[in-house]
């Protein structure tokens, strides 16, 4: 596994909807390959002093996401590590742009019935505070699917655990290298 954080020269980004396991796996990768792990979520509450969710809810969407581009940025700059970004993050076009173009973006991809188990078990998403929630995340599911698919690469998150989650994104981001 060295060899693999030896041939990185730029970071690995998780991302995907809410309840992927971005962070859970994220976490794991980063150790598995001896490099720091940084979640955007848990930054954006370094820098600003307030959860992500608080964020979103004080100054709406359009300002959380002009700040998680400005954080985005700043992180890929200065990390070869392995990051998770917050669901939304790629989805904003020019948040995917700079991602794609200074890092390897892994697509997590879980059916709804997975995420909306997971995301159920803690009320902290706000866009997740709504009537139904699995309609919700179905409706996300579709609206976001174009703009995950444009990530390097795509792995299945709901097979296996996570460990088996870690082991098929080092296999696919080292094919990812040699092609
Ligand atoms: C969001 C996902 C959240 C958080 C915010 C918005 C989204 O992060 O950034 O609530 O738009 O999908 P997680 O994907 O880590 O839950």
């Amino acid at each position: 596994m060295e060899k693999l954080s030896e041939r990185l020269d730029r970071p690995i980004v998780l991302v995907g909807l809410m309840g992927a396991g971005k962070s859970t796996v994220g976490r794991r990768l980063a150790r598995r390959l001896g490099l720091p792990f940084v979640d955007s979520d848990s930054a954006i509450e370094d820098a600003s002093g307030f959860s992500a969710a608080e964020v979103f809810e004080r100054y709406g969407e359009r300002d959380f996401r002009d700040g998680e581009r400005r954080l985005v940025a700043r992180l890929i700059d200065g990390t070869v590590g392995v990051i998770a970004t917050g669901g939304g993050a790629f989805i904003d076009p020019r948040t995917r742009e700079l991602l794609n173009s200074r890092a390897i973006t892994v697509w997590l991809d879980a059916p709804v019935d997975v995420l909306s188990e997971r995301t159920a078990r803690r009320d902290t998403r706000p866009l997740l505070r709504t009537a139904d929630p699995k309609a919700t995340l179905e409706r996300l599911a579709q609206e976001r699917r174009d703009s995950y698919a444009e990530a390097h690469i795509r792995v299945k998150s709901s097979r296996g655990g996570h460990n088996d989650v870690v082991e098929r994104i080092i296999a696919a981001v080292e094919q990812h290298l040699d092609s």
